[in-house]
């Protein structure tokens, strides 16, 4: 019946055609290691997000004066409540985990190059929805630190020359933030922009399928027909009878090979998201900050206002700027420079594994100033924090800016013919 049923579907829309293509047959170059389960994690944390968000939405008032009881209502008198809003809160910091590696292994393995530039572009605007997504879920519960974050992120615009004034006025929809703030927040965080992620993510999957995945030798996988050579022929019929048809000799099928791993790498992830909702959901105030138990109050500024771990990077860099438009000019930029990595890299190789010394050294140095000034953006700006931000900024840049000089000319290693590992 399910035999029939299949070809029923497959006669009226490419069911079968489609998931091999996209899924089960697409063929994955067999060195893949543990840094590429993270888009498969990313996706799953989108659905948790997606199904968790849903069902807060039923219990939650979007407005100024409803908001904040109504999210402790969910967490005190819904049943399961407390396990919904900890698995959306605890989502939205797992989500930038599992985003910042998956972006570090494509800068890593080289996977933005030439043909994947239209991939890493849809990735950035995945990453700039994703921040957006973030910023106004945070408004949500209406604590003080919801409040003045907002505050603060929102009057950024108002330093940009001429507009600004207006631009803050048209974000916030009032002088103040205030329950009209909240309410398009809300319409923005529940239907368009995760409307919008779930667009992106469909044509950066078909944006890979298209040109194939990278791998971890950043090298081409050979197309050979005549599949594998004798000496590499599986061992087992098991592995005939998944391979026998492959003609791309160092590519495998996504299943049953990826799925398993990804289905490893999907155990070990719930089990250290399932420790933080069920032992440490505030993960010592990094996932869930202490000023935020308490109820927005527009006329008490809380003493230290700093944004969550995952903006705090680009927090530090616009602090670390005395001028205000400067600022926030350099820390649009931070951003936009990763966008145009395809076009600042120039070299011809693309994974770390053969490239220069120079090249190592600077790409540790950039994951080194990332890490320290999303610490520095979460402490208070003391001058010496300021001075270290400035250096670390300077670092932060200086890794596109050498990456263009140098990649044109760099001494790389001989690339092997087939894929080493
Ligand atoms: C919701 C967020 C995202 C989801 C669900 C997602 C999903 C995926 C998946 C499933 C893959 C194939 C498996 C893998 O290579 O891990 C992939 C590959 C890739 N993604 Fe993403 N991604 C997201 C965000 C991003 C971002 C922010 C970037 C970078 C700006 C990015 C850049 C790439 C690149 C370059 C590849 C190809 C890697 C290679 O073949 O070496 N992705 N993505």
């Amino acid at each position: 019946m399910f035999k029939r049923f299949v070809e029923w579907m497959d006669a009226r829309i490419p069911m079968t055609k489609t998931w091999n293509i996209h899924l089960a047959q697409y063929p994955a170059p067999k060195n893949f290691n543990f840094w590429y389960v993270f888009g498969v994690l990313a996706m799953l944390v989108l659905v948790n997000q997606i199904l968790t968000g849903v069902w807060l939405t039923m219990n939650y008032v979007p407005s100024s004066e409803g908001a904040f009881a109504s999210v402790e209502y969910i967490m005190r008198d819904i049943e399961y409540g407390w396990l919904l809003r900890y698995m959306h809160s605890t989502g939205a910091s797992a989500f930038f985990v599992v985003v910042y590696l998956h972006m570090f292994r494509g800068m890593m393995y080289g996977s933005y190059q030439k043909p994947r530039e239209l991939l890493w572009i849809f990735g950035m605007l995945i990453f700039l929805v994703l921040m957006a997504e973030a910023f106004m879920g945070y408004l949500l519960p209406w604590g003080q630190m919801s409040y003045w974050g907002a505050q603060v992120i929102i009057s950024l615009f108002g330093a940009i020359p001429f507009v600004g004034d207006d631009l803050t006025l048209w974000i916030r929809g009032d002088y103040v933030i205030s329950g009209a703030t909240l309410n398009r927040f809300f319409a923005l965080h529940v239907i368009a922009l995760p409307l919008v992620l779930v667009i992106l993510v469909f044509l950066h999957i078909i944006a890979l399928h298209e040109v194939g995945s990278n791998n971890p030798d950043g090298i081409e996988v050979k197309k050979k027909k005549g599949t594998v050579d004798d000496a590499e022929k599986p061992k087992f019929k098991f592995h005939e009878r998944f391979t026998k048809k492959y003609d791309i000799v160092d590519a495998i099928p996504f299943y049953p090979y990826y799925i398993v791993k990804d289905l490893v790498a999907i155990g070990i992830f719930l089990f250290a998201f399932c420790y933080v909702i069920f032992f440490n959901p505030e993960m010592g105030g990094f996932f869930l900050e202490p000023p935020n138990f308490e109820p927005a109050n527009p006329l008490k500024t809380p003493e230290h206002i700093a944004p969550v771990w995952y903006f705090t990077p680009f927090y530090a860099i616009l602090r670390a700027v005395p001028d205000k438009l400067f600022g926030v000019i350099l820390m649009f930029a931070a951003i936009v420079m990763l966008a145009l990595l395809p076009w600042l890299d120039r070299c011809k190789v693309r994974s770390v594994r053969f490239r220069s010394a120079l090249h190592k050294v600077n790409l540790t140095v950039f994951a080194i100033s990332f890490i320290v000034l999303g610490y520095l953006g979460t402490q208070p700006a003391t001058p010496t924090a300021t001075r270290i931000a400035q250096i670390f900024t300077l670092l932060y840049f200086g890794f596109f800016i050498l990456l263009w000089f140098y990649s044109k000319r760099e001494k790389t290693k001989p690339l092997p013919e087939r894929l080493t590992s």
